[in-house]
C-alpha cells in the first residue's frame, strides 16, 4: 500500500481524463469519478492502466459514479475510496458544468444558477472539507505525507463573460476556497492549489470551437494554440511530485499566457 491514491472528480473525459493519465504514469492508484457515462469512465481506466504499464508501474483504479452536487453521493464516493484504498494523497476537484443556456446576465434563471453552483462550487467545497478531515487523520497515523487538494478553476475566474455569470462567479469563488483551505491546512502539512486553465480542447469547448479557432488565430493567447488536457495533467504532475513544496493557496495559470496584459 505504498502507492499514493488520488481521487479525480469528473474524470471520464476531457481535462479530468488528462489528469488521470498523467498521474497513472506516475504510479498513482486512481479513483475515477464520473457523473453518468460509465463506459467512458471505464475506457479512461483502461487507458490509465496502459499509461502506468508503459511507465513501469502497476496501479489500481476504481471507477465510481457520483454526482458531486449531491451530499449523499459525496458520502458514497468517500466511503468507496476508504473501503478500496484506505488512504487519500490527492483530491482533484475537476468536475464542472458550463453555464446552462449561456443566458445574458439580465435573463439568467435561478434554477440554472442553483444547479451550476451545486456542481461547480458547493460540491468541491464540501468534498474538500470531508477529504481534508480524513487527510488530517491519515497524517496523524503516519499513513500519508504531504497530501494535496487541487481545484480546477478557469480563466473565467478573472475574465468576464456576461452570458456565463454563474460560471464566472463559481470559478472566482474556487480561488478564495483555495486560499481558505490553504491557510487552514498549511500547518498540518496539507497543501492546496488552484489550477486555472485557459482554452482547452474538450467536449465542453467543442460547441464553441470555431469561435475560439478564429480568436486564437487573431492573437487571443500569446501562445497561439489551444491547450490540451495533457497540459493540465502536467501541471498536476508537478504538484503531485512535490515540486512546489513551499507554496500553498496558490494559483497556477495554464493558459498560454492569456492572463497577461500587454500593450
Ligand atoms: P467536460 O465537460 O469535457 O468534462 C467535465 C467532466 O465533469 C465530465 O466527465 C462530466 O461527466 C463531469 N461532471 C459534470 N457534472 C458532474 C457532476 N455533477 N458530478 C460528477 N461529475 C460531473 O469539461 P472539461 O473541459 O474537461 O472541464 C473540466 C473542468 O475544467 C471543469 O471544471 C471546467 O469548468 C474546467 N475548465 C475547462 C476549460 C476548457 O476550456 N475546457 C477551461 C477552464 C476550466
Amino acid at each position: 500500500m505504498d502507492r499514493p491514491t488520488t481521487l479525480i472528480t469528473g474524470a471520464s473525459r476531457g481535462i479530468g481524463r488528462g489528469i488521470s493519465l498523467s498521474l497513472a504514469a506516475l504510479g498513482h492508484d486512481l479513483v475515477i469519478n464520473y457523473a453518468g457515462n460509465q463506459e467512458a469512465a471505464e475506457q479512461t481506466a483502461r487507458d490509465c492502466h496502459r499509461a502506468a504499464t508503459e511507465a513501469g508501474h502497476d496501479i489500481q483504479t476504481l471507477t465510481f459514479q457520483a454526482n458531486i452536487g449531491s451530499p449523499q453521493d459525496r458520502d458514497r464516493l468517500l466511503e468507496a475510496t476508504q473501503d478500496r484504498f484506505g488512504r487519500i494523497d490527492m483530491l482533484i476537484n475537476n468536475a464542472g458544468i458550463t453555464s446552462i443556456g449561456r443566458q445574458d446576465i439580465l435573463e439568467a434563471k435561478e434554477e440554472n444558477f442553483d444547479q451550476l453552483m451545486a456542481v461547480n462550487l458547493k460540491g468541491p467545497f464540501f468534498l474538500s472539507q470531508q477529504i481534508a478531515k480524513w487527510m488530517l487523520k491519515l497524517i496523524e497515523s503516519g499513513t500519508v505525507n504531504n497530501p494535496k487538494i487541487i481545484s480546477i478553476s478557469s480563466i473565467s475566474a478573472h475574465t468576464v463573460s456576461v452570458n456565463r455569470a454563474d460560471y464566472c462567479m463559481a470559478k472566482a469563488a474556487l480561488g478564495m476556497m483555495t486560499k481558505l483551505y490553504g491557510v487552514r491546512l498549511a500547518a498540518a502539512g496539507i497543501r492546496v492549489y488552484e489550477i486555472c486553465p485557459g482554452i482547452i480542447a474538450s467536449d465542453m469547448t467543442a460547441p464553441v470551437k470555431a469561435k475560439y479557432d478564429k480568436l486564437i488565430a487573431e492573437g487571443l493567447t500569446p501562445m497561439p494554440r489551444w491547450g490540451e488536457p495533457s497540459d493540465i495533467g502536467k501541471a498536476v504532475a508537478a504538484i503531485a511530485q512535490d515540486l512546489l513544496p513551499y507554496s500553498t493557496g496558490e494559483v497556477i495559470n495554464v493558459d498560454g499566457g492569456f492572463h497577461l496584459r500587454s500593450l
